[in-house]
């Protein structure tokens, strides 16, 4: 008697198996060209939160100095550029950023969604948190960035204090305004609770520039890993400080 194979059982159907796999590309720019965006435009905004952060902290050296520093954002590159002009291509540079960095990630993230079907990811550990988290965390930061401009910048009302003053091209009222909006304790707990969500979007994210990168190298990726880490750490908690200090009275 001849060997032969057993006959293969009848095609079960799989139970998930409810999102056909597609057989040619979707439309639009490549997966590749999306991540890649997303990593350029999130590093520009690592940074700028860092700078920012750094900015910040010039409050704890007094109002004079707070102001001072306001102004020369304005009359940076002067008389090259004009008044407000360095910081008008920083405004452009970020919006373009922010524009492709939402517009690349809702796209991967519908494409993502088609591809899994009702499956999901498990079993990445405490990663998982801010990893699933990143959808939500970054429509929390894209609100802030609204409201933080109206209190802030424009000085627009009610979101800003009522005392307000706007700047001018002699002076800067940074620092009362500052110290004005979180003296009302509902606008410096938003901002505390924000910065925690910056937090988690931020450390993720730079978590995710390695692999964008193209960094596979284990030692490299365990070292970024850590990077990333007191990265964000250290950019939520030195603006949570900011508020908390205001609040407790350290800084009026
Ligand atoms: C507790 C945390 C923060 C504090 C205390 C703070 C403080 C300030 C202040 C005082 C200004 C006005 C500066 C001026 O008029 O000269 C400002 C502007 C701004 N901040 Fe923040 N900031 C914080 C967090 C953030 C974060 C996390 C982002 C980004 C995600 C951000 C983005 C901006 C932007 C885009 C402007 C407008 C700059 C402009 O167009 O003039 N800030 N911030």
């Amino acid at each position: 008697m001849g060997l032969s194979a057993p006959p293969l059982p009848p095609a079960v159907p799989m139970p998930h198996a409810t999102a056909p796999i597609p057989d040619r590309p979707a439309p639009g720019p490549s997966n590749v060209a999306l991540k890649l965006t997303m990593a350029l435009t999130g590093t520009v905004f690592a940074l700028f939160v860092l700078v920012h952060m750094i900015g910040n902290l010039k409050v704890y050296t007094g109002a004079e100095h707070f102001d001072a520093y306001a102004h020369w954002l304005r009359t940076l590159a002067e008389p090259l550029l004009p008044y407000e002009g360095a910081l008008w291509i920083f405004r452009i540079v970020l919006l373009i950023c922010l524009l492709l960095h939402v517009g690349a990630s809702a796209i991967l993230v519908v494409r993502a969604r088609r591809a899994k079907g009702p499956h999901r990811r498990r079993a990445m550990g405490w990663r998982r948190i801010p990893a699933t988290l990143m959808p939500w965390t970054g429509v929390v930061l894209l609100v802030f960035i609204v409201v933080h401009i109206l209190d802030l910048t424009t000085g627009t009302k009610p979101v800003a204090p009522q005392s307000f003053t706007t700047t001018t091209p002699a002076t800067s009222y940074a620092f009362d305004n500052l110290v004005a909006s979180f003296e009302r304790w509902p606008m410096a707990l938003f901002y505390m609770l924000v910065m925690l969500m910056l937090g988690l979007h931020l450390v993720h994210g730079l978590w995710m520039l390695a692999t964008d990168y193209g960094a596979t190298g284990a030692h490299l990726r365990q070292v970024w890993a850590v990077v990333a880490a007191v990265f964000a750490a250290v950019v939520a908690i030195g603006n949570i400080s900011i508020p908390l200090a205001v609040l407790a009275g350290w800084i009026q």
